[in-house]
């Protein structure tokens, strides 16, 4: 037997199995949750228990803080409910999620875009293309039942029905099991599995209003899916795209950017880099992408903000942005882009 879940204030009504979290069920009837890692790590799911309750498996205390557990916030992706649920979460809407499905996908292209950055180009079934929203993400699905996400840096109108084709942005973690991999041993033609679409980091189209992008490294590879799909839908909100990096050579698409600009008028681009070597030649900014963003806007009261890449520059984002920067709640939108030592620290909250 299970267990009913309402959304407020959508209104949105889904049944979860017994055992199942509640994301788990969402995903499963296309409810369109928020969420990011599906671990517990990121804290993108977190939202407010109005009744109910819930078990929580394990999770790490940076997505949900205990002073956060105590005033009846939840992680869906962690929470198994004990009893009906009502949940507070204002970015669900009544439309319904892509479907998720698993496929197998052919490795295309491999292009090393910087030393640690591999644009992976992978051909998906031509049979039933994938539906997704530009921002998502995909599962990596290996042997041993392990996952990798990794964020489509594609626009779905790029997709080519009879050739479906993403492109992925990939950084190198040394000591990671995939990316090992894929920087070793891995060759054009490898068939991998994956499944998706995942996410909700893509763009709301219920606000006119102007849009902040904060990307960190391979943060960018989602962001450049929105800026393609408002080219191709001819959204002219006005974009501003804080990128930043440790060096100039890992901000690895930046000429792209300076032509993507070029080309249209409400987008401005600020790469920042935080740690230029002497022989770098750069007359952009230094420093954090974060603290420059705050910098150039201290009232955030009528923006949105989309923040991907490393979870401590997304944390950082929200802890900062939202509220004190006069950065609405509903108005950040996030990935973080968490990994195994993310998921195995040891302080995990039971
Ligand atoms: C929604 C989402 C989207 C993402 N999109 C992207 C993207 O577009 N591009 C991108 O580059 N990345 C992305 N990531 C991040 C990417 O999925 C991770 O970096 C991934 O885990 C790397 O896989 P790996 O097997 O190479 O490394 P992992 O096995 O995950 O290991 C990562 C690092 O941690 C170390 N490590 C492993 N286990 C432990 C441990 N127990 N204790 C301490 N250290 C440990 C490893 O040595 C390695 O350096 C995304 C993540 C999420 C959640
Ligand atoms: S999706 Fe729940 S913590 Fe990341």
């Amino acid at each position: 037997m299970g267990y009913q879940v309402n959304v407020q204030p959508s209104g949105r009504q889904f049944e979860v199995l017994d055992g199942e979290t509640v994301l788990e069920a969402g995903i499963r009837q296309g409810i369109g949750l928020p969420y990011g890692c599906k671990d517990g790590a990121c804290g993108s799911c977190k939202c407010k228990k109005i009744s109910g309750t819930v078990e929580h498996k394990p999770y790490q205390p940076s997505a949900l803080s205990e002073e956060e557990a105590a005033q009846d916030y939840v992680l869906t992706c962690r929470a198994v409910p004990g009893s009906d649920l009502v949940l507070e979460s204002r970015q669900v809407t009544s439309e319904g999620a892509y479907p998720v499905r698993k496929m197998p996908v052919r490795v295309m292209g491999m292009e090393q875009l910087s030393s640690d950055v591999m644009r992976l180009t992978l051909q998906l079934p031509a049979n039933a293309p994938m539906q997704f929203h530009a921002g998502q993400y995909l599962d990596f699905l290996l042997k041993d039942g392990q996952r990798r996400s990794y964020s489509m840096a594609t626009a779905p109108h790029q997709v080519d029905p009879n050739k479906p084709q993403v492109e992925l942005h990939v950084r190198h973690m040394p000591g990671g099991k995939f990316t090992d991999h894929v920087f070793s041993a891995m060759k054009e033609k490898e068939i991998l599995r994956v499944e998706g679409p995942f996410g909700s980091f893509f763009l709301r189209d219920n606000s006119a209003g102007p849009v902040l992008f904060l990307a960190s490294g391979t943060g960018f590879a989602p962001i450049k899916a929105i800026l393609e799909h408002m080219t191709h839908t001819g959204n002219q909100r006005k974009v501003t795209l804080y990128w930043g990096a440790r060096r100039p050579v890992d901000i690895y698409m930046h000429q792209w950017m300076l032509d993507y600009c070029e080309a249209h008028p409400n987008v401005t681009y600020v790469p920042v880099v935080s740690d230029a070597l002497p022989e770098d030649v750069w007359e952009g900014k230094r420093g954090l992408a974060l603290d420059q963003m705050l910098q150039d806007h201290p009232d955030m009261s009528d923006y949105q903000l989309y923040a991907c890449g490393v979870p401590a520059m997304v944390h950082a984002a929200h802890a900062q942005c939202v509220g004190k920067a006069g950065l609405s709640e509903d108005a950040f939108f996030a990935d973080a882009f968490t990994s195994l030592k993310d998921k195995t620290a040891p302080e995990a909250t039971a």
